[in-house]
This record gives C-alpha cells, structure tokens and sequence, in this order.
C-alpha cells in the first residue's frame, strides 16, 4: 500500500492545492496573512467517525441549529463527554450562544443523574483586549436565554441558563455537586483565562475541560493562552488540531 514516491507526489500537489486555497480564502475575506504558522493543511487522517456513528447523528440532527460547532469538535465532546462527564456532577459550558452543545451532551449522557449549565452574556462576545487580534467586543449577540429553553424541550432535560459576563455571572450560584467537564468558547483571551480559572478551581481531579478556539484562524488571544496553559504542571493539555485544547486535571 504505502509507496514512498507516490506518497511523496501526492504531498506535492497537496501542497499546491492547500496553498491555493488559503490564498481564495485571503482573498474572500480581504485579509492578507503574514504570520507563517497559519495555513491549510489536510492532515494525512483519513478516519472521521461522526460520519458513522448513529447514536452521534441522531444528536447532531436533533442540535445542529443550535450551534456554530462543526461535527468534528462536537464529536470531541459528544464521545468524551460519555467518559468524562461524571455521574453526579456538573457540566458547564460557558459561551453557549443557542444551547446546542448543553444539548448534545444532555442527549449523550441521557442515563446520568447530572446538571448542565449553560453561561452567555447573551450580548456577544466580551473582553477583548491587545491579545486579540481580531475580535472586538458584541460578535455572536444574536443569541438569547429563550434560546437555551427550546434546546432544552427538545432534549427534554433542564439547562440552567446563567446570564452575565461569566464568572462575575456565576458569583452567586451555590453548586452543590462538583464539576467534572467544561467547554469553554468564549474567542477571547480574558475571557478564556478567567473562565478557566474559575472552572479549574472546582473541577475534580480527573476532570476535563475543552478550550474552544485553540489554534482558530481568528481567536489567537484564545491559542496564546492555550500555550500558556500547556506549560502548566497541575494540567495535562493536548491539542486535538480540529480547533480545541482538551485540559485534564491531574
Ligand atoms: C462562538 S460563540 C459560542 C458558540 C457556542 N459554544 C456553540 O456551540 O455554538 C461565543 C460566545 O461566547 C460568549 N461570551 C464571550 N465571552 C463571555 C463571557 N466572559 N461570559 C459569558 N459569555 C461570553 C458570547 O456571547 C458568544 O455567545
């Protein structure tokens, strides 16, 4: 099967037909990128499991209009969530926009006694600051709490719905049960780092937290304290390369 100049052929014209493409991309978006470490690259991966995976499709029809998350990263927390999310405990996404992720994981830990909470400004996107390149604050404002109540009569599950910038937003929420998974997906780096910060410090050992945004074309607030965060001893971080960090407590 694996013959080295025929491999070696088609990444050449990989490599032509990447670079052409994130040229169109520049192009359509009149953006010229000038940093080296961004680009196209079709990984030699051949394996996408949410293609096949009928528990997983059921969901992603039943929340797809919910999210701005592609099938890839919502597989990441559709599959982890199965192991990580923890009986008795809490699931919290903070950035939720219209609920699809509390949703999906909702549905895909049906069987477990847990409680999911949903956090947004519902405003948009907050605390921008020199980090972020390109995000100002208000992106992704068209979302709302009525939001949050549809995805959770069609899951058939209640989702908290806490509204504010988070963690001021969460200051008087008394949790009664640990936290044992996160999303966070909040594009900015204050944003990313306080939610971190808040969510780590009541996450049980074992836990795990995905950080949205690692290594996005446009969020590198987000990818710059993703790199911070893997030089932390107390953490195990692995990038999965689809756009997420996945941060295990130890
Ligand atoms: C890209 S959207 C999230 C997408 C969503 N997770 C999904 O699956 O479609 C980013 C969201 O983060 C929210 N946000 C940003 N900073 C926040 C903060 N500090 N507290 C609460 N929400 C925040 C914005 O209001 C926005 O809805």
């Amino acid at each position: 099967m694996f013959q080295l100049r025929k491999v070696n052929r088609a990444r050449k014209y990989l490599k032509f037909i990447t670079n052409f493409l994130f040229k169109l991309f520049q192009l359509n978006l009149r953006y010229k990128e000038t940093r080296t470490d961004y680009g196209i690259e079709i990984f030699e991966y051949f394996y996408l499991p949410w293609r096949s995976n009928e528990k997983f499709k059921i969901i992603y029809d039943k929340v797809s209009d919910f999210t701005l998350n592609p099938q890839s990263r919502l597989y990441t927390i559709f599959e982890n969530s199965q192991k990580y999310l923890r009986e008795d405990t809490v699931f919290i996404e903070v950035g939720t926009w219209k609920g699809g992720v509390c949703g999906l994981v909702s549905l895909a830990n049906k069987e477990k006694n847990v409680e999911i909470y949903a956090c947004d400004t519902f405003s948009g996107v907050q605390n921008s600051s020199s980090r972020d390149s390109f995000f100002k604050d208000g992106e992704y404002s068209d979302a709302s709490a009525d939001d949050i109540k549809k995805i959770s009569k069609i899951v058939n599950r209640n989702i908290h719905v806490v509204e504010g910038i988070f963690p001021e937003s969460f200051q008087n929420i008394n949790l009664e049960k640990n936290i044992s998974m996160a999303h966070i997906d909040v594009d900015t780096y204050i944003s990313a780092r306080e939610s971190f910060e808040f969510i780590s410090s009541r996450l049980v050992p074992g836990g795990l937290i995905i950080l949205d945004d690692y290594g996005g074309w446009f969020t590198d607030g987000v990818t710059k304290f993703g790199e911070e965060l893997k030089l932390i001893e107390d953490y195990i971080s692995i990038p999965n390369h689809l756009g997420q960090l996945l941060i295990f407590k130890k």
